[in-house]
């Protein structure tokens, strides 16, 4: 990296850290959801309705002859492949770079990487990075709309974005996905559960959810989940055991499981008693039976059956995993007309 510093941080605190850095963005970039207004969360959920109305002809319309580039530094399945498709489905050309195959393996800078990108057309970078404050440093750099597809333990807006979708639809019907208020979670319990303290997942979800009305309880153990992850703001609580946050989040209204994936490879050296973490955070076919056998049960993926969700969870009648691959798409297709200011789209940067 050059440019900007991406000094080591507690990973609790990168929110805050990184947010002090926003200011200057081009219109349409969304770097993070903390600071969304619930208009625009509102907004680009009924543009994600009104595309996926939209006929194939008048779709292909929308983005055609605009140049979309995907940068990836880190592996992505669904994020990589669903904005992809998104812009595609728009009429747009995309081009992918990944550090894998690019002159990135030489050397060569992000700043380098994004200027090099926007000379040869790109009016729109979606930037996937293992270092926190990445997309803000590239949309700096740059001057073009930047999406964040996930930045080290920092934030994953889109993915908190299609889990609002995809906990409306599946909660309250197709009709009540596309325009939301700060009521609109009222009484819904999410329990996000797993490797908290290495989530970008986690931390754009209780930062995006509380927005409309949620309770995010976070579950974990110490070493996954520090205290002060209260720090992430109102809305937000920390709970130890697994099972009563379960039973807690089904017992006065509709209850969310959220369950997390323990990012292996962030890990760096913390020792982890695997047997004792599937039998105190493990969503089984009887812990959902006993505790919230109606909980909507949810998963960003990769999945690791049999670690964090038993695989007949994750293939039963309360997952919602499909849904939620299904909803990125829709959604992306937003952010995409969003970030290239097309659709009526005010110019809003986050
Ligand atoms: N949810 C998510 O970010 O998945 P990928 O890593 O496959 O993109």
């Amino acid at each position: 990296m050059t440019g900007a510093s991406m000094s080591p941080m507690s990973p609790m605190n990168v929110t805050s850290a990184v947010s002090a850095k926003r200011g200057g963005y081009a219109p349409g970039s969304l770097l993070t959801v903390a600071d969304l207004p619930v208009e625009q969360v509102s907004a680009i959920l009924a543009a994600t309705a009104r595309i996926e109305r939209m006929p194939h002809a008048e779709r292909v319309r929308m983005l055609a002859g605009r140049r979309v580039a995907l940068l990836f530094y880190e592996s992505s399945t669904r994020t990589r492949t669903s904005f992809e498709l998104a812009a595609k489905s728009l009429g747009a050309t995309t081009t992918l770079v990944s550090d894998k195959s690019s002159s990135i393996e030489k050397g060569e800078s992000l700043k380098d990487t994004g200027l090099t990108l926007r000379a040869l057309g790109a009016e729109c970078i979606i930037l996937r990075h293992p270092a926190s404050g990445a997309p803000f440093l590239l949309a700096r750099m740059t001057g073009l709309p930047v999406l964040n597809a996930g930045d080290g333990m920092h934030a994953h807006p889109s993915q908190a974005l299609l889990d609002l979708r995809t906990i409306l639809t599946r909660l309250y019907g197709a009709e009540r996905a596309v325009t939301v208020t700060a009521e609109s979670l009222r009484g819904v319990t999410v329990v996000i559960t797993g490797d908290i303290l290495h989530s970008r997942v986690a931390r754009s979800n209780a930062e995006l959810l509380p927005k409309l009305g949620a309770k995010v309880v976070l579950c974990g153990p110490e070493a996954l989940l520090p205290e002060d992850a209260l720090g992430l703001g109102s809305g937000v609580e920390i709970a130890r055991d697994f099972d009563v946050a379960l039973r807690q989040a089904v017992a006065h209204g509709p209850g969310v499981a959220m369950m997390l994936r323990i990012q292996k490879e962030r890990l760096a050296g913390m020792e982890l008693d695997l047997g004792d973490y599937i039998a105190r955070y493990q969503l089984n076919g009887e812990r959902m039976a006993a505790c919230a056998p109606y909980a909507l049960v949810m998963h960003p993926g990769p999945m690791i059956r049999g670690l964090e969700i038993a695989g007949d969870v994750a293939d039963g009648p309360q997952s919602a995993v499909e849904d939620q691959v299904r909803n990125g798409l829709a959604v992306r297709t937003a952010l995409l007309v969003r970030a290239l200011g097309a659709g009526g789209f005010e110019s809003v940067t986050v």
